[in-house]
């Protein structure tokens, strides 16, 4: 997801012909499109439960907990396992669906998936706009979720596939960028159609269509990539392809790289048993999936998800709620433009202990606030002052966050994996972190309401270690080219133990490329190419 699967092959990239063309700017915009509606379904569901129609047409029961006053303790307002399930079941369908998605993309390539993607959010999107019950609700909402399986599978691997690879890195934040862009989007229409007399929740819900019908019409237009049909066997097609994407003739030197990363990737028999069990990918498999448990750990789903719901049961006004969560998504996106700017300069290790420091900072302080104003029976009330204060640390917390874990926890398990266990890497990431996140969204409002104030703690707490953890256990990849990785681990005093002398040479699939090692083999799909030529001719 959010750039999880970027295919960041070959390093040497920057002098390959041909530029951004049309055809690129269009794959952006189509690409654009996937971020934007997986972040406009993490951002749209919190302002929606916190509207009262909405609450009393679907969940009456916490619409009554809500106005009863024998409920002791107002933590506990929106404690409820089905409203929970209308944010957490788009994430189970994800998770699924994403390994689904992973087949589809590569048999039948991008294009097909990101169609598939696409009408599911169509059709996910105009059940939840005309839902007359709750299991309408659900059914919408996990058909969104195989919309973002497919979606974030296929789009982030096609723009990395269409992109030239000096603005491939780049991109692979933007994919972040349009999340968070998606995010702020739902937070503006939410609180847009919590002004509407009725139905704004219908507005709020079905708006999703817009970017999903672009994305359909867009899978339609757009062509398919080199890779996708080169591993689909398509020699010529790639070729003329590459050339109409750069723009340029003479892609010989581009196409030939390409040729030997499928040929090299279609050798690697087990990726997933080489995963799991040889010791020199133990680092790999350790991050792809620590990252991903981590960065939900941080919390910041209890944000995206509930922030209008946090902030009602805080005790703000329902206007002050749905604002507040803008705020939270402008700080969001502006932050995330921090990381892009710093991530190559100050590397990844800076940021990531800077952005937990402020965060456990943040959280600490947000727990002492409400626990010492609101109590543990949730009785008191927030003073304006002190409600100010609490929305101040959460957007300084949200900052943290968006310069650090949230892009890092999608661009260091990609840039990590040696190219023959990439593909396994990536599911890995994708599937923990769909996974968490759906706990996250299933469980919060119940932790909230037994845990109260000292949830803020509990997730302070599981910050400082997966900071120690950064501190103690992740090298800086700054700048470190993907095949020079075995390097890296073998340097640092915990892991080099994995990684045997020889990982440092062969440690990926490039690395064999480079040193000359197969090279003999991997021309084998110029001389397919040359055949097929001559096929044609005859
Ligand atoms: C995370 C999402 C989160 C978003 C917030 C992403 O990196 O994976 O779970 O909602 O950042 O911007």
């Amino acid at each position: 997801m959010a750039g999880g699967a970027f295919v960041s092959e070959g390093s040497g990239g920057g002098s390959y012909e041909g530029g951004v063309t049309g055809f690129v700017i269009m794959t952006c915009i189509v690409a654009a499109m996937g971020g934007l509606l997986f972040g406009y379904d993490l951002g749209i569901s919190g302002g929606v439960t916190s509207m009262e129609e909405f609450l009393s047409k679907f969940f009456p029961e916490v619409d009554r907990q809500m106005h009863n006053a024998r409920r002791e303790t107002a933590y506990c307002k929106f404690d409820n396992q089905l409203l929970q399930l209308f944010t957490s079941s788009l994430y189970l369908a994800a998770l699924v669906s994403s390994f689904a998605a992973s087949a589809v993309t590569r048999k039948y390539g991008r294009k097909i998936s990101m169609f598939v993607g696409g009408v599911a959010f169509l059709i996910g999107s105009l059940f939840n706009a005309f839902a007359t019950n709750v299991a309408m609700l659900i059914i919408g909402r996990l058909l969104l979720g195989v919309g973002v399986g497919f979606a974030n599978q296929s789009t982030p691997v096609y723009l990395s596939e269409m992109a030239p690879a000096k603005i491939r890195g780049a991109l692979n934040i933007g994919f972040q960028m349009a999340i968070t862009i998606g995010i702020l989007i739902a937070n503006l229409i939410n609180y847009g159609t919590s002004q509407m007399a009725r139905n704004g929740w219908r507005v709020s819900l079905g708006l999703a269509a817009v970017p999903a019908v672009v994305m359909v019409i867009g899978s339609f237009v757009l062509p398919d990539t080199p890779n996708s049909m080169l591993e689909r066997g398509k020699y010529e097609q790639a070729r003329e392809m590459l050339q109409k994407i750069r723009g340029a003739d003479n892609v010989d030197e581009e196409f030939q790289d390409l040729c030997d990363a499928c040929e090299s990737a279609k050798k690697v028999e087990h990726p997933w048993k080489n995963i799991f069990q040889e010791a020199k990918y133990r680092p790999a498999l350790v991050f792809c999936s620590m990252i991903p448990f981590f960065q939900q750990f941080t919390g910041i789903n209890v944000i995206m998800f509930y922030a209008p719901v946090l902030f009602k049961t805080l005790g703000f006004a329902d206007d002050a709620s749905l604002i507040s969560a803008v705020i939270t998504g402008v700080v969001n996106v502006v932050s995330t433009l921090v990381s892009i700017y710093a991530v190559d300069r100050y590397g990844r290790r800076l940021l990531f202990l800077e952005g937990g420091i402020q965060m456990i900072i943040c959280q600490i302080i947000v727990g002492s606030l409400i626990g010492a104003k609101f109590g543990t029976t949730g009785s008191g009330t927030l003073t304006p002052a002190t409600a100010n204060w609490v929305l101040a640390f959460i957007c300084i917390y949200v900052a943290g966050f968006a310069w650090s874990w949230g892009p890092l926890g999608w661009l260091v398990p990609s840039e990590i994996c040696p190219l023959e266990v990439r593909p396994a890497g990536q599911a890995i990431n994708v599937s923990v972190n769909m996974f968490f996140t759906f706990l996250i969204g299933q469980f919060f409002l119940t932790m909230l309401c037994h845990m109260k104030f000292g949830l803020f703690y509990f997730f302070g707490g599981m910050v400082l270690i997966m900071t120690i953890f950064i501190y103690f256990l992740f090298p800086e990849t700054k700048g470190v080219p993907i095949e020079e990785m075995g390097r890296v681990w073998k340097a640092h005093p915990f892991w080099k133990r994995y990684v045997p002398d020889d990982a440092v040479i062969g440690g990926s699939g490039e690395t064999y490329v480079k040193e000359g090692i197969s090279q003999q083999d991997l021309r084998i799909c110029r001389r397919e190419e040359e055949k097929k030529n001559e096929e044609w001719k005859l």
